[in-house]
């Protein structure tokens, strides 16, 4: 692996992102490339099964926050191996939810776990970039990502772009982890992080991908930020619901009725 992996390595030669390096994004690519086949049970195992909860209290969440109205087309983002893909084409019965992922790999797990479900003719997958998406200007009622914001190299234009997309009166919904609400709390949480999660990452020879999770983690920045920044690039209403304690947060945004400029041209 290490011969193919642009950036940084670590001791195993698994990819070691960096963000202060030029070819971030590619790094961030080869780490999902290296992670793929693993990706589902390892999330499952050091959420220790709470990522089981947190996707479906995003959606709940999200029917709290949104105005009634039919959804029709929803984007998921960053979809990963799909599992949240899935889960809102069962929650929203009739609408087509598309995958988009800039990593092949977990794009073709996500393909072959959806035609499994009954929902599959309304999964669609895509290789698709978060900084430069390929869909018309209002093409989508919601916006999903889960876990992807602290791998982006630009917050801000993928807002942009995600505001783009979505039709005035759409939702974003972003699920990330976060500081925790409660200081002591804060201190379990990164001394798992810091500590269990790399550790646990070596024994399945994945040492880079383990520590840069943590790293990652620091690099966001706080709730009420990134609030802020959903507002700046065009969203306005919106709100933010902390799960397991501040863990994970549930980030919701309603597309405003004018998108500011800004967003990447549509090609
Ligand atoms: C931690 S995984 C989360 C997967 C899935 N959303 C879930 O809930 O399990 C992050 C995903 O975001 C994707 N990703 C990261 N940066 C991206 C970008 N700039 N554009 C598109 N996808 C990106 C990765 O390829 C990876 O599949």
């Amino acid at each position: 692996m290490a011969a193919d992996t642009p950036g940084r390595v670590a001791e195993d030669g698994s990819p070691y992102p960096d963000r202060s390096r030029p070819s971030f994004e590619k790094e961030v690519r080869a780490m999902f490339t290296h992670i793929a086949g693993r990706y589902e049970w390892f999330d499952h195992l050091a959420s220790v099964g709470q990522d089981y909860l947190w996707r479906p209290r995003a959606l709940w969440a999200l029917d709290r926050f949104r105005s009634p109205g039919p959804i029709r087309r929803i984007l998921d983002l960053g979809c990963g191996t799909g599992e949240f893909q899935r889960l809102a084409a069962r929650h929203y019965g009739s609408a087509v939810v598309v995958g988009g992922d800039f990593t092949a790999a977990m794009l073709r797990r996500a393909r072959a776990l959806g035609e499994r479900t009954r929902q599959r003719d309304r999964l669609a997958h895509l290789r698709a970039n978060a900084l430069a998406l390929p869909f018309a200007d209002a093409s989508f009622d919601l916006v999903l990502n889960a876990f992807v914001l602290r791998n982006l190299s630009d917050i801000d234009r993928a807002f942009r772009e995600m505001r783009r997309v979505l039709r005035p009166g759409g939702v974003l919904v972003t699920l990330e982890i976060g500081e925790p609400v409660r200081p002591l709390m804060g201190t379990l949480f990164h001394a798992y992080f810091d500590h269990v999660v790399p550790w646990m990452g070596r024994s399945v020879k994945s040492a880079g991908p383990y520590r840069y999770l943590p790293e990652s983690l620091r690099t966001l920045p706080p709730r009420a930020e990134l609030l802020d920044r959903m507002r700046t690039a065009g969203f306005g209403r919106t709100a933010a619901d902390p799960q397991s304690m501040g863990i994970v947060t549930t980030f919701l945004a309603e597309a405003g009725a004018e998108a500011p400029p800004g967003g990447h041209p549509r090609r």
